[in-house]
C-alpha cells in the first residue's frame, strides 16, 4: 500500500531515490539542509523525468504524475512526520551521518525505519547507542537507483531482522532488486566483487600483458553480456552439463591455480594510474566525458528497458 516516504539529502543519490518511490505511487517528501537544494533537486527531478517516460521507465505514468507525489519539507521534522521509510542519502562523511542519526533518531517516529545510502560506512559507526539503533541499516544503491535496480541492505549487529526484511519487501515492492548480507561487511557485496575485478584488470595492465581497452572489451563484450542478465553463478551452473560440480571438476584446479597468481597485492601506484589514464584519455578526450556519461546513461536505461521488456515476455525475472 502506498505510503509515506521521507529523502532526506537531495543530491546526485536522493533525487533518483525520490524517481523511484514517487513512480512507485508513494508520496515522497524531501529535505536537504543546504539553501535552495531541495528547490533544485525538484527542478533536476522535473527535468528528469520526460526521459525517464520515452524509456519505458515511470511505469506508465506521465511525468506530471510522478511530480506531484514528490513535495519538498523545510525542516526534517516536516519530511519525516508519519513516513514509514526514510532514505538517508547525505554526504559520505562519518561525523556528518554520526550528527545526523542522533537528529533522525530523536524525530522519527519509533516504527520508521531509518536506511542509510552510503557507500561504505557499516551502519554501526553511525548508529551505535541510539535508543532506536534497531531501526537503522544501511540500504546502499548503486548509481543511479532510478534506472540500475539493485540495493544492497547491510544491517549493524544490533539492527531488528524484522526491519532488514521489511526494508527488502518495500525495495521489491517499488521495483528495486534487494539483496542481503547477514553481517556488516567491508565494501558490502558489490564492490567486494567489482574490487576483485579491477585488481586483476589493473593488474593485467601494469603487467604489459592488454591494453585498457581489451580489458574493458573482455567485459563488454564478452562477460558482461551474460553478467547483464545472470551472475557468474548461474553462469557457471549452465557452463557444464552436471551444473555446478561439473564446472568446478572441469576448470576448479585452474582458478586455484590463477588465484594463487593474483595473491600478491597491488597498490594502485601513480605511475600506474597515470598509464591507464593516458590510454583512456587517448580514447576519451576529457572534454567529451559529460556526453560520453550521458550517452552511458541512455544505453543504461534502455538496457534496463530491454531487460524488463524480455522478462515480461518469457515470463522469467
Ligand atoms: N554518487 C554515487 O555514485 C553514490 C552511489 C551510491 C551511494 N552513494 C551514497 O549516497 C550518499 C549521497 O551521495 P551523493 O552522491 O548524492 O552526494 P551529493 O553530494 O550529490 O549530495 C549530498 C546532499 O546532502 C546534503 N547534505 C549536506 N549535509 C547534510 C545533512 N547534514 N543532512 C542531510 N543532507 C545533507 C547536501 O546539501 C547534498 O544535497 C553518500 O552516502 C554516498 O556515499 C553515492
Amino acid at each position: 500500500m502506498p505510503s509515506k516516504i521521507a529523502i532526506v539529502g537531495t543530491g546526485l543519490v536522493g533525487r533518483a531515490w525520490s524517481i523511484v518511490f514517487a513512480r512507485a505511487g508513494h508520496d515522497v517528501s524531501i529535505f536537504d539542509p543546504m539553501e535552495g537544494a531541495s528547490a533544485k533537486a525538484l527542478e533536476l527531478i522535473a527535468q528528469n523525468l520526460p526521459a525517464l517516460a520515452e524509456a519505458n521507465l515511470l511505469r506508465g505514468e506521465t511525468p506530471a504524475a510522478v511530480l506531484s507525489r514528490i513535495s519538498r519539507a523545510d525542516i526534517l521534522e516536516e519530511a519525516l512526520a508519519n513516513a514509514v521509510h526514510c532514505q538517508e542519502s547525505a554526504p559520505e562523511r562519518v561525523e556528518v551521518k554520526a550528527a545526523l542519526y542522533k537528529e533522525l533518531d530523536r524525530i522519527a517516529a519509533p516504527e520508521t525505519v531509518l536506511a542509510s545510502s552510503t557507500s561504505g560506512i557499516p551502519a554501526s559507526q553511525f548508529s551505535e547507542g541510539l535508543a532506536g539503533q534497531r531501526r537503522v541499516l544501511v540500504a546502499h544503491p548503486i548509481n543511479p537507483p532510478h534506472i540500475i535496480p539493485l540495493v544492497e541492505i547491510v544491517p549493524a549487529p544490533w539492527t531488528d531482522p524484522a526491519i532488514v526484511t521489511q526494508t527488502r519487501d518495500l525495495m521489491a515492492a517499488v521495483g528495486q532488486s534487494p539483496i542481503s548480507t547477514t553481517r556488516e561487511i567491508n565494501g558490502f557485496i558489490v564492490n567486494r566483487l567489482q574490487g576483485a575485478l579491477l585488481a586483476e584488470a589493473f593488474r593485467l595492465v601494469e603487467d604489459g600483458v592488454c591494453s585498457v581497452a581489451d580489458v574493458d572489451a573482455a567485459i563488454a563484450d564478452g562477460l558482461g553480456l551474460r553478467w547483464s542478465f545472470i551472475g557468474p553463478f548461474e553462469t557457471i551452473d549452465l557452463n557444464s552439463a552436471r551444473g555446478v560440480p561439473g564446472y568446478c571438476d572441469m576448470l576448479g584446479q585452474l582458478y586455484y591455480d590463477l588465484a594463487k597468481e593474483q595473491a600478491d597485492l597491488r597498490e594502485w601506484t601513480p605511475d600506474l594510474v597515470a598509464k591507464i589514464d593516458e590510454q583512456r584519455r587517448a580514447a576519451l578526450p576529457l572534454s567529451e566525458h559529460q556526453a560520453r556519461q550521458d550517452w552511458r546513461d541512455r544505453r543504461l536505461a534502455a538496457l534496463v528497458g530491454h531487460k524488463r521488456e524480455q522478462a515480461q515476455k518469457d515470463g522469467t525475472s
